[in-house]
């Protein structure tokens, strides 16, 4: 399987782990190439008391010889810190479900009378696995020329500015809450600082770009290999997503079709080009040759320290929720773990089309590959989907 990977760990056990099945021989891979991506999952703004106790560092434990993979598998394993402090203390069962968590259909679903055996696993700090792979990911397809970067849209009632992609994923990169420029910075900090005040949890939306991708990743010759399905599913299966779209799928459904898609032309060096990119650089579940552009919709957090109305599964009884360390709002801390599971599904849609064992040989075929300027299209700089009027 290309670049496939298998997590496993509990949020208070002795570590996480992970095994990545697919990746090729010969990507120079070290561990701080993983912590620099592990370290953007730890940003403090929003984050509860846990991200203060870990500093998250994965060893590497297996395919990485002399610095580089050599297409075994390659086993990580990232140590709580915070197991040490559970060692030896007396954990009281938690027995009120929390809405919006995993709680209530875990414990139906397997049997459960104590919560702590679904929120263990069911926590986001498994994510931290996703995002070590995501690392490697982003690696491989960093040889290709394919770059990912992300920014938040939206963060709770903060609506999206008019900022410009390029210049709000640069400003995001060093912005401690992922904004697109500083007005945004500082309504984001004010949004969660008034949400912790109040007890209270905040959500918003993600806005993920990536570029340099070639034509024609994914297909669709079956639904499985539809990219955006694919592309979907994995933004889908982060704690809390709610919503994805491709560009701004749901507004474009107020559009026109011949207003909507994006014109094929020639620019005037003659290639071709898309002189806009409302499909978000997929058409057809395959990529267009355009940045994609993906937007995860993350939900305000369910531990909140506001109470809220629940059940006692221990009596039966109506009860209020309790609160243990959390998150206020991890919207800044998910940008990196939504980059991370678009890189992995990326990079596996590129290794099975260029096939190959090795970075060298995969290079040497991708250098291969025919682009749009290939087709015998006419050299006359000219627009082939004219500007129609509505109907
Ligand atoms: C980076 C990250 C951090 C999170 N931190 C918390 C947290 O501290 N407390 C909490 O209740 N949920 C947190 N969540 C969300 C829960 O894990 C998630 O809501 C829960 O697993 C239920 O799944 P669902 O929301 O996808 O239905 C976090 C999610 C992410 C992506």
């Amino acid at each position: 399987m290309a670049f496939s990977y298998l997590s496993a760990g509990e949020s208070h056990g002795p570590c996480l782990a992970v095994i990545i099945e697919g990746v090729p021989a010969g990507l120079p891979l070290d561990e701080a190439t993983l912590a620099a991506d592990l370290a953007r999952r730890q940003l403090k703004a929003g984050a509860g008391g846990r991200m203060a106790i870990e500093t998250d560092r994965a060893s590497i434990l297996s395919g990485v010889m002399a610095g580089k993979t050599t297409g075994a598998p390659i086993a990580l394993s990232i140590p709580n810190k915070d197991f040490a402090a559970w060692q030896g203390r007396a954990v009281p069962a938690y027995t009120t479900a929390r809405p919006g968590h995993a709680d209530l259909a875990a414990c139906v679903k397997y049997g459960f009378d104590d919560i702590r055996c679904a929120l263990e696993r069911s926590s986001a700090r498994e994510t931290a696995c996703r995002v070590a792979v995501g690392a490697i990911a982003r690696a491989f397809l960093g040889h290709f020329g394919i770059r990912a970067g992300s920014y938040i849209a939206s963060l709770g009632a903060v609506r999206e500015a008019a900022v410009p992609p390029a210049e709000a994923l640069a400003f995001a990169a060093t912005s401690p809450v992922r904004a697109p420029n500083q007005a945004q910075a500082d309504a984001y900090a004010n949004a969660i600082h008034l949400a912790g005040v109040k007890g209270e949890t905040l959500g918003g939306v993600i806005a993920c770009q990536v570029e340099g991708l070639p034509i024609g990743l994914g297909s669709y010759v079956t639904p499985e290999r539809r990219l955006d399905a694919r592309l979907a599913a994995a933004v889908m299966s982060v704690n809390a997503i709610k919503g994805v779209e491709f560009a701004e799928a749901f507004a474009n459904t107020e559009l026109l079709g011949s207003a909507l898609h994006d014109p094929i032309a020639r620019d005037t060096a003659g290639h071709v080009c898309r002189p806009t990119n409302r499909a978000g650089g997929l058409e057809a579940g395959m990529t267009t040759g355009q940045p994609l552009l993906i937007r995860a919709a993350m939900k305000p957090i369910p531990t909140t320290l506001t109470p809220q109305r629940s059940l006692d599964f221990a009596t039966g009884e109506p009860a209020s929720t309790t609160y243990e360390r959390s998150d206020t709002c991890p919207v800044p801390r998910a940008c990196v773990v939504i980059e991370s599971v678009v890189l992995i599904e990326l990079a596996a849609a590129l290794i099975e089309k260029l096939g190959g064992d090795s970075l060298p040989e995969m290079l040497a075929r991708y250098a291969a590959l025919p682009t749009a300027d290939a087709l015998r299209l006419s050299p006359e700089p000219k627009v082939f989907w004219p500007e129609r009027p509505g109907l």
